[in-house]
């Protein structure tokens, strides 16, 4: 195990784990500075492509992203979604990974949980490939975004889940869209740390999708606090300079490049 999955792991019951998603080198340039963990995600089918679900996004697409991503990265460990379809059996799961991995140089691969599937996440790690889980509401198996383990049957269920999944050697898990009783429930009895989204406090970190939180994708479901109204900034922004091309104020004599320097 990598020194920097391992840091990530101590940190479970000492500090929170900062996590956002980031498509792109110049988002992850930032990020990089206060996350612990960047996850290119699946999530950019919706946010970026204007794609009704995660289930299309190809895996070149996802790797060329992580290339770019990777690019803006000192420190952070680099976690890449594996798309839906290109983990379906165990010698698909670790080509793919393996190809990831060697492509994008990234930290780990992220699988979503179907239920069955810790079966190849064992057979990944055991080819010392590092996976992260993703149980609760899975966007590439579940068709209806709603609230998981509300009920003690459905809670012990994630917990099982979640169980089989470290027992497969997953360094961590992202609980999506849990009851805070429920991610309290499989937080305290996991030994890797979990991440949340939409999952209350209780868990031993947080994710999100940086566009929904910078108020940019439009995508605002109750758990998703807006630190900010970036596309408000961008609109003003596009507008300003609309406005001094039309009036010829922009560019102005300041921009011109008279043969001199054009930096
Ligand atoms: O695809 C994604 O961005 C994710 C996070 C929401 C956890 O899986």
């Amino acid at each position: 195990m990598s020194q920097k999955i391992k840091k990530i792991i101590n940190k479970k019951n000492v500090s929170k784990i900062v996590s956002l998603t980031a498509y792109s080198k110049n988002i992850a340039k930032i990020l990089d500075k206060y996350c612990d963990i960047i996850l290119v995600g699946d999530s950019m089918a919706n946010v970026l492509y204007g794609q009704e679900n995660t289930h299309k996004i190809s895996l070149t697409t996802i790797i060329n992203h992580t290339i770019s991503v990777k690019k803006g990265i000192k420190k952070s460990l680099l976690v890449v979604d594996m798309p839906k379809g290109t983990y379906s059996s165990k010698n698909k799961a670790r080509k793919n990974a393996r190809l990831v991995m060697r492509l994008t140089k990234c930290d780990a691969i992220k699988i979503e949980s179907n239920k069955k599937n810790y079966k190849i996440i064992k057979d990944l790690t055991k080819n010392k490939i590092p996976v992260m889980g993703h149980i609760g509401y899975t966007p590439q198996f579940n068709k209806k975004f709603s609230v998981q383990g509300d009920t003690e049957k459905k809670s012990k269920k994630l917990l099982e889940e979640a169980l089989l999944i470290e027992k497969a050697g997953a360094f961590s898990i992202v609980l999506e869209c849990l009851t805070a009783n429920t991610s309290k429930l499989i937080t305290s009895n996991l030994k890797i740390p979990t991440i949340g989204i939409g999952s209350s406090s209780n868990c031993d970190g947080q994710i999100l999708v940086t566009d929904d939180m910078l108020g940019l994708s439009g995508f605002y479901p109750k758990f998703v606090k807006k630190y900010t109204f970036l596309n408000r900034i961008i609109e003003k922004a596009v507008k300003k300079y609309t406005k001094e091309v039309k009036k010829m104020s922009f560019p102005s004599k300041k921009n011109f490049l008279n043969g001199t320097r054009a930096k």
